[in-house]
């Protein structure tokens, strides 16, 4: 029955296609003759209290504020409209784009909650993102740069973490919210219909968590948002996100150019930093690992990005892993196990605040990964800025000569290429 109503919903979408000439458009990016190359701005239209602990400041002791449910709702609705209108026009701006774009980046990842788009009655969260969205577009067009919309929160959270807007249980699929996060989808998908220069790709929903979702249900919504996208024109790439599956053995075969759908990217987000077994890991394990992709992504039948990434080998960066908790590295969090070494620059700094030995590392990992994650589509690194985590901090990064210019580029060329360690002191 499922597979019925698969077949349904790709038929009548082709037929759509067919009797709509101008909905067939051509994508304006070559994402089979050009590697991705590109950043998340992240903390922008979803907060993350690691991103930006500015804002959350008041609630570091304590309060129940952690995420931007409870902000909002701790804050009320008028408060919290002026602190978000405040930090929507200024965290992002031109600028941004034009140095994005200046660095060789060809693409930015833009996460947006679904309260945004289709705001639901009872919610404390206020809207007003989609007019920046629209002026971001328009920098975007002006600087050259493609843009990834990625619904980052479903209703009821789809993984629990702070950055689906609610941290928590895993209720998303309960209730209404797997027809009201299609509806956010459709809604985007409208929005941004004659905008296919600059948006060549809409993520469907980021991070499902496999372990709190039906599987099967997230296939037919990934089904369905497909469709939903094609209501608006035949070529805008979709994005589905890997769920923490693997993304050879569990998703090869689905959604491929023969399952009867087009122009679907796989999303893959590659982290060494949230087991106590990664963060004990020496630099040049980092590098092995990182190495390891490749393959595991060339092998994939669609496209396939690893749509984040970091340069940090810890996960000292001050609540990366919610607020008010510590870090695994130096066994400040919960039920970690050891103790690696200090946070102390990692925790809060800026990038020139690094000691000699990160920077090292963190360079040679950096090119690591750009071998390893071009060896399909290409990538997106996880974030842009942040307010004060620097290994997280593209911009930063870049300008103090720790990521290659230009990112193709390498210092330390070949690391793919040899089990043997080039990290000196290693
Ligand atoms: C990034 O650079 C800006 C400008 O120099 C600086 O103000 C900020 O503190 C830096 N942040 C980090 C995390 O390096």
């Amino acid at each position: 029955m499922t597979f019925l109503k698969l077949i349904t919903a790709a038929a009548a979408c082709l037929s759509l296609v067919e009797a709509n000439p101008i909905l067939r458009r051509q994508l304006s990016f070559d994402y089979n003759g050009e590697k991705v190359r590109g950043v998340n701005l992240g903390g922008w239209f979803v907060l993350e209290p690691w991103i930006t602990p500015s804002i959350f400041q008041p609630w570091a002791n304590g309060g129940g504020v952690v995420d931007e449910y409870t902000f909002t709702q701790t804050l009320g609705k008028t408060a919290a409209q002026q602190q978000l209108e405040a930090h929507w026009s200024s965290w992002i701006t031109e600028a941004d784009f034009q140095e994005i774009a200046s660095v060789g980046l060809n693409h930015v990842r833009i996460p947006i909650g679904y309260w945004a788009l289709n705001p639901l009655d009872g919610d404390p969260y206020v809207q007003g993102q989609l007019p920046i969205l629209d002026q971001a577009i328009g920098w975007a067009r002006s600087a050259g740069i493609k843009v990834l919309l990625d619904l980052h929160g479903a209703p009821l959270s789809q993984n629990g973490f702070d950055n689906s807007g609610r941290y928590g249980p895993i209720q998303w699929q309960q209730g209404d919210s797997t027809a009201q996060t299609l509806t956010a989808i459709q809604n985007l998908a409208d929005r941004y219909a004659g905008d296919t220069d600059v948006v060549t790709a809409i993520e469907l929903l980021n991070e499902p968590a496999n372990w709190g979702i039906d599987m099967d249900a997230l296939k037919q919504f990934y089904y369905d948002g497909w469709g939903n996208v094609r209501t608006q024109n035949g070529d805008t790439a979709v994005v589905i996100h890997d769920a923490f599956e693997d993304v050879q053995s569990y998703w090869n075969g689905f959604m491929n150019a023969g399952s009867g759908v087009n122009n679907v990217i796989l999303d893959t987000h590659i982290y060494q930093i949230f087991s106590d077994g990664e963060v004990a890991m020496k630099p040049c394990d980092h590098v092995q690992t990182a190495c390891s992709s490749a393959g595991k992504l060339a092998g994939t039948d669609k496209w396939t990005i690893v749509g984040e990434w970091t340069g940090a080998q810890t996960d000292c960066a001050k609540w990366l892993n919610g607020l008010g908790k510590g870090a695994r590295y130096d066994g400040t969090f919960a039920g970690s196990t050891g103790y690696n070494g200090n946070c102390d620059t990692k925790y809060e700094g800026t990038v020139d605040g690094l000691q000699d030995v990160d920077k090292t590392n963190l360079e040679y990992y950096v090119e690591a990964q750009l071998d390893a994650y071009e060896a399909h589509s290409g990538w997106i690194f996880w974030a842009w800025k942040t307010e004060s985590a620097p290994e997280w901090h593209f911009q930063n990064l870049t300008r103090a000569g720790l990521i290659p210019q230009p990112l193709t580029s390498r210092k330390h060329p070949g690391q793919c290429s040899t089990t043997t360690c080039m990290i000196p002191g290693n």
